[in-house]
């Protein structure tokens, strides 16, 4: 196996723990808010190890992105829709939702109070990372 199909199985298997562990923060942050908690520092370690698992996402998304034959710009990059979603959509969209996992950390170290729109932004990072997964490839 080359180094392209080792990583495209890390990347795609890795997307798993992804979903989850952004769910997980997502519930994580719902019980923080409805029951009015401030920040504890278990909290604050899911959040940084949810930031953690979406950059090494990153990470191997962007050498994917170099080897991958799907992301390469040709002039029908544009009009076919599988290079398209490879070398424009699913990268900008994920890259959305790892900024806002990334805002999110950064909110939860710094403030005592959990507040409402971390919860949102978490809501709309997984949104983006459901919108642009590519379902038809990836053996769920
Ligand atoms: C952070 C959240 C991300 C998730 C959950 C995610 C998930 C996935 C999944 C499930 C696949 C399909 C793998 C398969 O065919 O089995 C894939 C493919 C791919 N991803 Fe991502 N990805 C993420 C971020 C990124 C980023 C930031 C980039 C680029 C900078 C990227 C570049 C690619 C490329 C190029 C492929 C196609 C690989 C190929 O089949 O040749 N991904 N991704």
């Amino acid at each position: 196996m080359d180094f392209y199909s080792i990583l495209k199985h890390i990347h795609s298997g890795w997307a798993y723990l992804v979903i989850l562990a952004a769910l997980f923060l997502f519930l994580c942050l719902s019980y923080f808010i409805l029951s009015k908690k401030e920040a504890t520092t278990n909290l604050r370690k899911v959040s940084f190890i949810t930031t953690m698992i979406f950059h090494i996402q990153l990470l191997a998304g962007a050498i994917l992105y170099l080897l991958s034959p799907y992301s390469k710009w040709t002039e029908d990059t544009m009009k076919d829709d599988i290079n398209r979603l490879y070398a424009i959509e699913h990268p900008l969209m994920m890259f959305a939702a790892v900024a806002l996992i990334t805002i999110v950390n950064s909110r939860i170290k710094k403030y005592s109070d959990v507040k409402f729109t971390n919860m949102i932004l978490v809501a709309l990072a997984i949104a983006c990372m459901l919108a642009m997964i590519p379902w038809h490839a990836w053996p769920i």
